[in-house]
């Protein structure tokens, strides 16, 4: 198995251009599902996660044609119904196809997702948003079964803001008969882009982006084209990377506002973030300053750069609490960055970093996407060698993310893992 190996020390400085969002092409690659013609995704990044729905989504008939980061999807012959469990296992998004399945064939079986490295991670709010949209659902042998005839639009509240949740309901919704309201929706901007490709096709949706979504069912939907939106997460890991190292790095192809609550701590610690239209650049001339952090839902500061920040405050000044609030085991990391010499205790949901004067270099495992990008920027810091396994993980989620990290100066590579 591959590993990534950084000599730490080197500062970061130059030009990187920012990847379209994983997380946004998820759910738009598979709401191709919902039409019968030629839909066309630019801005689609290269990642492991991308290839595997893309799997997923010929398996059930669709025909994938990619191109650079430029994929058609054509589900005019979508013929099967059923998402396996070799396929969902790889990949917990894999659950999005469920409710476009069942609007457009009336019939879904999917393999349930079990839990993950960072929280147990229930699909319950999908299958209660479905039901209230009237599917009968079935759970058996380790899959969710769902059936309608046609979907009938319903009134539904999210007990807790779930982000794949509300782009399956909405998906589910734009077909179904009537109007559905989505109550305590997520406002995350993949969220956004979704109901945007959406319209694109035809749907009637008002309030994406608001915390109540309101989507009035069309007969059909028709194919579109949509260019993904900038990856805000891989953003704010190169922002993190320019900050720990002292750096002054310009990211283009990024989207600032979606990155608002990341620029502020950063700015609370001292960094330098000026915008111009899609660039960002970050400069880190002195002393980075702690800062407390909770994560939360968008436009809160994402759990998603909760680790990455992590070692970042373990490199600045005096002491900083981090409360995750968002997954109930998602400081898997903690351990790892331990090893490196970083002074972090834990207590439930929140960590106390202790600043420290150095990390050291060190074997590390990665333990899923966030931590592993986590470990990259501690070795960036780290004296000596830091050497990351099980770097599938990072491959699921940061394009080239070696070859981006070399272009703005640091000492990284890959070896064969013996
Ligand atoms: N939850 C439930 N029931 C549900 C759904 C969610 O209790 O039916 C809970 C979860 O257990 C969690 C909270 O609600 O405690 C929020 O989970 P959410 O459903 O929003 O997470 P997700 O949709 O599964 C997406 C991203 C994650 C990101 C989270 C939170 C995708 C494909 N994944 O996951 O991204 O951390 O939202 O922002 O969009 C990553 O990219 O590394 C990643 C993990």
């Amino acid at each position: 198995m591959d590993k990534i190996v950084v000599e730490g020390g080197k500062r970061l400085t130059g030009t990187v251009a920012i990847s379209g969002a994983k997380n946004a092409a998820l759910p738009i690659l598979v709401s191709a599902l919902l039409t019968d013609g030629v839909c066309t995704f630019t801005n689609v990044p290269d990642l492991q996660d991308i290839r595997s729905i893309l799997l997923l989504l010929e398996s059930l008939g669709a025909r994938v044609v990619a191109d650079g980061h430029t994929i058609k999807i054509d589900a005019a012959t979508l013929a099967a119904s059923e998402a396996p469990y070799d396929l969902v296992r790889k990949m917990r998004a894999s659950i999005l196809v469920l409710c476009p399945l069942v609007a457009r064939l009336g019939h879904a079986r999917v393999s349930l997702p079990g839990g993950c490295a960072i929280g147990a991670r229930p699909i319950n709010l999908h299958l209660k948003g479905l039901e209230r949209l009237g599917a009968t659902i079935d759970i058996r042998h380790g899959y969710v079964e769902a059936r309608a005839h046609r979907l009938k639009g319903a009134d539904i509240y999210f007990d807790t803001v779930t982000v794949t949740g509300t782009e399956n309901i909405m998906m589910a919704a734009a077909l179904a008969d009537g109007v559905t309201v989505l109550r305590n929706a997520a406002r995350e901007p993949e969220v956004v882009a979704l109901a945007e490709v959406l319209m694109g096709m035809g749907a009637d949706i008002q309030g994406a982006g608001t915390s109540v979504v309101t989507i009035n069912g069309v007969e059909e939907l028709r194919p579109t084209t949509f260019e993904i939106i900038p990856d805000r997460i891989e953003a704010g890991t190169f922002m993190a990377a320019a900050a720990l190292t002292g750096g002054d790095v310009t990211l283009t192809h990024c989207q600032p506002d979606h990155l608002s609550a990341v620029s502020d701590k950063l700015q609370q610690a001292g960094v330098v973030i000026r915008s111009q239209g899609t660039s960002l650049r970050v400069t880190a001339d002195k002393a980075i300053a702690s800062v407390d952090v909770r994560t939360q839902t968008y436009p809160g500061f994402p759990t998603d750069m909760q680790a990455q920040f992590m070692v970042l405050m373990s490199c600045a000044e005096g002491q900083s609490i981090i409360k995750e609030t968002i997954f109930e085991n998602r400081f898997i990391h903690v351990s790892e960055l331990r090893r490196l010499g970083a002074d972090i205790t834990i207590s439930g949901d929140t960590a106390v970093v202790r600043g420290v004067k150095a990390l050291f270099g060190a074997p590390v495992m990665a333990s899923d996407l966030r931590a592993s990008a986590s470990l990259v920027l501690a070795g960036l810091v780290a004296e000596g060698l830091t050497e990351i396994n099980r770097v599938y993980h990072i491959d699921r989620g940061y394009e080239q993310i070696e070859e981006k990290m070399r272009q703005i100066g640091a000492a990284i590579w890959r070896e064969k893992a013996s």
